[in-house]
């Protein structure tokens, strides 16, 4: 039995039991295999690692109250899965497949799914890459598709605390027309120097204008945005944005809170006239944004404006409505009148 703090746990690869594994070749996907040894053989001329032919999703999995087990909503990942694949133009596994194989892992991997009541879950990491070693331009029917799960707490440190976010104004992160709706693990690789940049000048998250013109919002490089004005919930509607499942459910319990929503394109200018604004991402949850400068992260002292939500850093009342519902539903505390918790039996 792994003895876990469950209370101090944060955002981290794992060392768990069992990945589950398949692969598709020649045609049809593999038996599923429970692979213990945490090790992939790979050809070095691999289009997953050339290339960058690979994507990944993130789901969470939760020890709810009743002491039942939920994915969340698990099909929306299978779906932008497929999406992403599609894109890649490498075979995806089916939605039954993609459930199924996340409930293995975490039925195989039960000794590292956090209790109820530590605000801590299993976070599953569903990866398909391309192992097929080519050096031509063009897609190979071939993929291994592997879910492993990481016990998780807070992605950034604490629960429901603000942070400070950077719009860099030396780096962009999609291009229209380009990658940046569909979950490949490329998107993230332009992200690690400019996050290693904003992280030194304190700030923990990265905000994205749309690259075209920079004169829209798009998207954090972790989780999406969102703006509170009056009782609506605002949030960018761009076609280089990760369409994000936590936003969707987000859009829905506002509307069930009474709150109007609003998808549409969000200015600059728009971010002075929120009372608040989060990310929110499966990782991050819900993240209360305190202040968001604009500044080129690779000259320090050069900030032209900076926008400020809540006086202190405090937590803004919307926000928390919505993390506590949200959360609610997931730890089960709440109804899921929705019916986004998929329960696995053990
Ligand atoms: N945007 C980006 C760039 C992300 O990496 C993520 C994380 O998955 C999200 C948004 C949020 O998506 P979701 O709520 O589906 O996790
Ligand atoms: C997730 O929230 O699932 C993600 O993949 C975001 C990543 C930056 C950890």
């Amino acid at each position: 039995m792994a003895t876990i703090d469950w209370d101090s746990l944060g955002f981290d690869a794992y060392r768990t039991r069992t990945v589950v594994v398949a692969h598709y070749q020649d045609g049809a996907w593999s038996d599923i295999r429970l692979d213990e040894s945490f090790s992939f053989t790979i050809d070095p001329f691999m289009q997953g690692l050339h290339y960058a032919i690979s994507c990944f999703e993130g789901l969470k999995t939760f020890r709810q109250k009743d002491g039942s087990i939920a994915m969340f909503r698990p099909e929306k990942n299978a779906a932008r899965m497929a999406r992403s694949a599609a894109f890649l133009g490498i075979p995806a596994p089916t939605e039954d497949m993609f459930i199924r194989m996340c409930a293995l892992c975490v039925k195989n991997n039960l000794e590292f799914l956090p209790p109820y009541g530590h605000q801590a879950s299993m976070y599953l990491r569903p990866l398909l890459f391309a192992p097929h070693p080519q050096m031509q331009l063009v897609p190979y029917p071939e993929a291994i598709f592997a879910v492993m799960c990481a016990p998780a707490g807070s992605y950034y440190g604490a629960h429901l605390r603000s942070a400070a976010a950077v719009i860099p104004g030396d780096f962009d992160r999609a291009a229209p027309k380009g990658t940046g709706s569909y979950k490949l693990s490329a998107n993230y690789a332009g992200t690690f120097v400019p996050y290693k940049l904003a992280h030194a000048q304190g700030y923990a998250e990265l905000l994205y204008l749309n690259s075209a013109t920079r004169e829209y919002v798009d998207e954090f490089g972790s989780s999406n945005f969102f703006g509170i004005k009056g009782d609506t919930y605002v949030t960018p509607l761009s076609d280089s944005v990760l369409p994000s499942i936590t936003n969707l459910t987000l859009q829905e319990v506002a509307a069930d809170l009474g709150m109007r929503v609003e998808k549409r394109p969000v200015p600059l200018e728009e971010l002075a006239g929120f009372s608040e604004a989060g990310g929110c991402g499966t990782a991050v949850v819900i993240t209360p944004i305190s202040h968001i400068d604009m500044k080129p992260v690779l000259a320090e002292p050069l900030v032209s404006r900076t926008f400020r939500y809540g006086p202190d850093g405090e937590v803004g009342p919307v926000c928390t409505k919505l993390y506590k519902r949200i959360t609610g539903i997931q730890f089960g505390e709440l109804e899921d009148t929705h019916g986004w918790c998929h329960k696995i039996e053990e």
